[in-house]
């Protein structure tokens, strides 16, 4: 979920709607929002997405007001309903509520709460925290700041939230666990939001609130944050953004995701600029040189992560096994935490995510930390919660990414974890000066690479109209190229909602071969270096059944033009980088098909770009 918050002398409708949209990429159920006019508070509420509350609110008269706070959802109690979406009062009718995350023992509390007397409305958790902050505060006479602080150190679970008591109509109170939270200073207004997006046009300073702080933002007055364990005063901790508008506008593409891909080669060059020098042969990331002796030694590493972060992660096993040696894991964060996994202080964990927020990869941070394992992070929003977690990282420098289908993300994660492996490598005296050379010049010739790649945007999108109604695809790939063929369908999926899978291509004969017949599309990555011969044998078992080819190959290749129905021709690249090339087009391919679908590309149904629940 998303939530956003003003207080200050203009109208806030406009910026809370406005914050609303930027922070769409987290959820879009349902939305709602909640204005202070002078004397009462409004409230409108809605199923849908942003643009459905605006012609809501707009229709209500809910507009005016110096003060208010917005909510867009992705449901975690309740279905997406109106009376479900946030703001959310309490009984009184006095005190709202946004809140993004989830309070597990809300159960416990709500029927506490009801044989007080108190009513909910909606199935939601959050109603159930409103409450008990309004019981509390009556109970116990208290100020709202304490009567959050209060029933927060009751509450099980997430949250990042915004509380705001209409009988003292300058005052918002804000808290956060496990889901971010920022505070926009500006001179004399306030912004509160679940990232720097919404307010970036207004001001440049923020504060980040760590979890377990709650901060008191008075109108026209000051921030006071305070810890809610211990009800210790802190001092804020005033931040300058690095963020600007452009970066989080589409600057003339038609979607987020069209836009993203096409920064590949710039956003690629962001994640080596700085640790690559040519010359010397030496590679900077602090983050690893001063540990370098603790992730050398190591027995083992584990990489934890979810979705396409845990494609990256199945990248780097490849690499990291190639070139250093060291055992390589790949675990799905949710399964690695529940189940009494082996980890020693010998072990080194990684944990990739493109928001850091993920709540699984928090989780299995937390656990491989108690255990002992020094753990890596390789996250792409900086300051984000895995950022602080892990004992050391390196960011991708990715620049935000807004699309839920994850691309550059995807692209610069792999590129940083190539630049670990290489300096691990070097360390070891793994590769000689020459080998480290010749990937850096080839990793610096990636970005141009990607450029050439994403010339075949035509071609890919004449393919994409043959095949857009095909129920099913396949996705083939080998070594390297066996995690692409993973991405590839999971962006198809994502996007299109066709079903696809991807699939090691020999393995294939162990099942998939069985769905294939001359209506099966199936994408086989058949590139030159990488096992090219046996992939050349699975195309032709899968030609025998009559299968649509797509090869994804090498430029100038002959043999698999001959059996393939379409090519796409991709430059080539030293083996281990690979999957930067080859992912682009099956990008395109995803994307196309989708808008042709036409279905939501940015923000596909059910999903959410950055999952704060476990
Ligand atoms: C969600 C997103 C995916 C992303 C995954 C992991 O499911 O829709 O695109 O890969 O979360 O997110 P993270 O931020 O940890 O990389």
């Amino acid at each position: 979920c998303g939530i956003v918050g003003y207080i200050g002398g203009k109208q806030a409708y406009p910026i809370v709607t406005k914050g609303l949209e930027r922070l769409e990429y987290r959820g879009y159920d349902s939305a709602g929002i909640v204005l202070f006019d002078a004397e009462d508070i409004k409230l409108c509420k809605t199923k849908g997405k942003v643009a459905d509350l605006k012609s809501k609110a707009e229709l209500e008269g809910v507009t005016s007001g110096n003060i208010g706070l917005g909510h867009t959802r992705w449901a975690t109690h309740g279905v997406p309903n109106d009376v479900n979406a946030h703001p959310h009062y309490s009984n009184s009718g006095n005190l709202v509520i946004i809140h993004n995350g989830i309070i597990e023992n809300y159960g416990a509390i709500k029927k506490a709460l009801q044989k007080r007397g108190y009513h909910f409305e909606s199935d939601t958790d959050t109603e159930v925290l409103v409450n008990l902050i309004e019981d509390i505060k009556l109970n116990e006479g208290v100020k709202l700041g304490k009567a959050v602080q209060l029933a927060l150190n009751q509450v099980i679970g997430a949250y990042a939230i915004a509380v705001f008591d209409k009988t003292k109509p300058d005052e918002i109170i804000a808290a956060k666990l496990g889901s971010p939270l920022a505070i926009g200073v500006g001179e004399d207004e306030f912004f509160i939001a679940s990232d720097a997006s919404p307010f970036i046009e207004f001001t440049n300073n923020a504060i980040y609130l760590e979890d377990e702080q709650m901060a008191i933002i008075r109108r026209g007055r000051d921030v006071k944050v305070r810890q809610i364990r211990d009800d210790k005063a802190v001092a804020p901790y005033v931040q300058e953004l690095q963020l600007n508008l452009e970066q989080i506008e589409k600057n003339g593409y038609d979607h987020f995701m069209l836009k993203e891909i096409h920064e590949q080669p710039d956003a690629i060059k962001d994640t080596y600029r700085g640790r690559l020098l040519l010359n010397d042969g030496i590679i900077k990331m602090a983050g690893i040189e001063d540990n370098i002796e603790r992730l050398t030694s190591a027995q083992r590493i584990i990489i934890v992560a979810c979705g396409t972060s845990w494609h990256a992660g199945l990248v780097a096993e490849y690499i990291f096994e190639d070139l250093i040696r060291i055992p390589v894991e790949v675990e799905y964060a949710s399964e690695f935490r529940y189940r009494n996994p082996v980890i020693t202080p010998n072990d080194v964990v990684i944990a990739i995510s493109q928001s850091g927020e993920t709540a699984d990869t928090l989780a299995a941070i937390k656990l491989a930390k108690e255990k002992g394992a020094f753990v890596f992070g390789v996250c792409n929003v900086v300051g984000s919660s895995i950022a602080r977690e892990t004992h050391a990282g390196a960011y991708t420098h990715a620049g935000p990414e807004i699309g839920v289908a994850s691309t550059k993300a995807f692209t610069t994660q792999i590129t940083v974890l190539s630049l670990i492996a290489l300096k691990l490598a070097q360390f070891k005296g793994m590769l000689s000066a020459s080998q480290l050379r010749e990937y850096i010049a080839e990793m610096e010739a990636i970005p141009a690479k990607v450029e050439e790649c994403l010339k075949v945007d035509a071609h890919v999108k004449y393919i994409s109209s043959m095949y857009k109604d095909s129920p099913n695809f396949l996705y083939l790939g080998r070594g390297y190229n066996f995690p692409v063929a993973l991405e590839g369908a999971l962006k198809l999926k994502e996007i299109s909602y066709i079903h696809a899978e991807g699939y090691p291509a020999a393995e294939m004969k162990h099942g998939p071969i069985a769905l294939i017949d001359e209506h099966m599309p199936v994408v086989v990555i058949a590139t030159k270096r990488g096992h090219y011969e046996k992939v050349l044998s699975n195309i032709q078992e899968i030609k025998s059944r009559k299968a649509k080819i797509i090869a994804v190959v090498t430029k100038g290749d002959t043999e698999v033009r001959e059996m393939a129905d379409h090519v796409i021709e991709v430059p080539e690249t030293l083996e281990g980088l690979t999957p930067l090339i080859t992912t682009i087009p099956l990008q395109l391919l995803s994307y196309h098909i989708a808008v042709m679908r036409e279905c939501n590309v940015d923000q596909p149904r059910n999903l959410a770009k950055s999952v704060t629940v476990e």
